[in-house]
């Protein structure tokens, strides 16, 4: 599979560094071929140039319509020929232009154990819930927002004391672990997508 990463973000690119870290630590053969950012002001696209990755902003809101804003993302990958999106706190919806430029080369990271708490808001719901284990979820993207097939899951206990900000923190340790894990799965090929769910096929590489 193509080894070049197009990493979508809107803010601080805490997941972005995760991928960056793995790449420069050899845990992750892969190259960030560009970081897109749908806010000019995230704090990501900072991390990504003092990386010296290629790092741009495609506003939404200097595009006409939901769909021609997602066109001008898919373009930027294609013209770096990236061959995995990562959506890494990319807070935009993924309609058809970027699901038909990407099929099944769309993954992303959401802050809980999947299908249990989708959406905004996710720990806080975690916490709310009362659930007692917590954790983090990479899926690859479908029309149904985190809903795709899982790849990796992460989880963390959730203590007593614990408010949104501890429990958010414990599941980010865990969110900078499982991305570059899955992303490397990935690329690892030797998987299939079976209903709903990512198996290895017999003999296929250990990820
Ligand atoms: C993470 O919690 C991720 O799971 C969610 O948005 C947050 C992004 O954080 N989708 P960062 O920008 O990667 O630091």
């Amino acid at each position: 599979m193509n080894r070049r990463l197009g990493v979508l973000i809107s803010g601080r690119g805490s997941n972005l560094q995760a991928l960056i870290d793995a790449i420069r630590d050899g845990r992750l053969d892969a190259v960030v071929a560009v970081v897109i950012s749908n806010h000019p002001d995230a704090g990501g696209l900072e991390i990504a140039r003092r990386a010296g990755i290629d790092a741009l902003c495609v506003d939404h809101r200097m595009a006409a319509s939901r769909d021609d804003h997602e066109r001008a993302v898919a373009r930027e990958l294609r013209a770096r020929d990236v061959g995995l999106v990562c959506l890494a706190g990319y807070m935009r919806l993924i309609g058809a232009p970027l699901l038909e430029a990407y099929p099944q080369a769309i993954l992303n990271i959401h802050p809980s154990l999947l299908p249990s708490f989708p959406g905004l808001d996710a720990q806080r719901q975690a916490l709310e819930h009362g659930v007692k284990v917590a954790g983090a979820t990479v899926h690859f993207v479908t029309e149904e927002l985190d809903a795709g097939p899982i790849v990796v899951q992460r989880t963390v206990p959730v203590l007593d004391d614990d408010t949104e900000a501890t429990v958010a923190a414990r599941i980010l340790v865990e969110e900078h672990r499982a991305y570059p894990e899955a992303v490397k799965l990935v690329l690892s090929g030797g998987w299939r997508v079976e209903g709903r769910r990512i198996v290895r096929d017999a003999g296929g590489a250990p990820a």
